[in-house]
């Protein structure tokens, strides 16, 4: 069984350099989140979440702050075969109930 660590996030930055120009796709971001937490990230198209999760998963490196999984930085942390990504897709509930009614 896997154990959900305590998650501290502290001031994490990440900017994206592109040819042109820096993005800034977090900004200062903190969050202390208990162990064994069931979390939603929230928010409009753009806002980050993604870019976070990135962060969190050690795909991508903050430019400045920190993250702390029980205590210890990502990279101390082994987080190989822990982390999982599922997408949303769009559900049809009209679709879901053909479905059902033909199982
Ligand atoms: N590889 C990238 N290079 C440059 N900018 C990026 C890259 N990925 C995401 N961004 C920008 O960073 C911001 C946050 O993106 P993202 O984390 O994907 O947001 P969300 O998942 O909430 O839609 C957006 O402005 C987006 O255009
Ligand atoms: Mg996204």
């Amino acid at each position: 069984m896997v154990t959900v660590p305590h998650i501290l996030i502290e001031k994490l930055t990440l900017q994206y350099r592109t040819k042109s120009n820096t993005v800034a796709a977090l900004d200062a971001v903190s969050m202390d989140i208990p162990p064994r937490s069931f979390v939603s990230i929230v928010g409009p198209s753009g806002c980050g979440k993604t870019t976070l999760l990135k962060v969190l998963s050690g795909v991508l490196r903050a430019t400045r702050g920190r993250v702390l999984l029980d205590g210890r930085s990502i990279e101390e942390a082994n987080l190989s075969g822990k982390i999982g990504q599922y997408s949303s897709v769009p559900c049809s509930c009209r679709g879901a109930r053909r479905s059902a009614t033909f199982c």
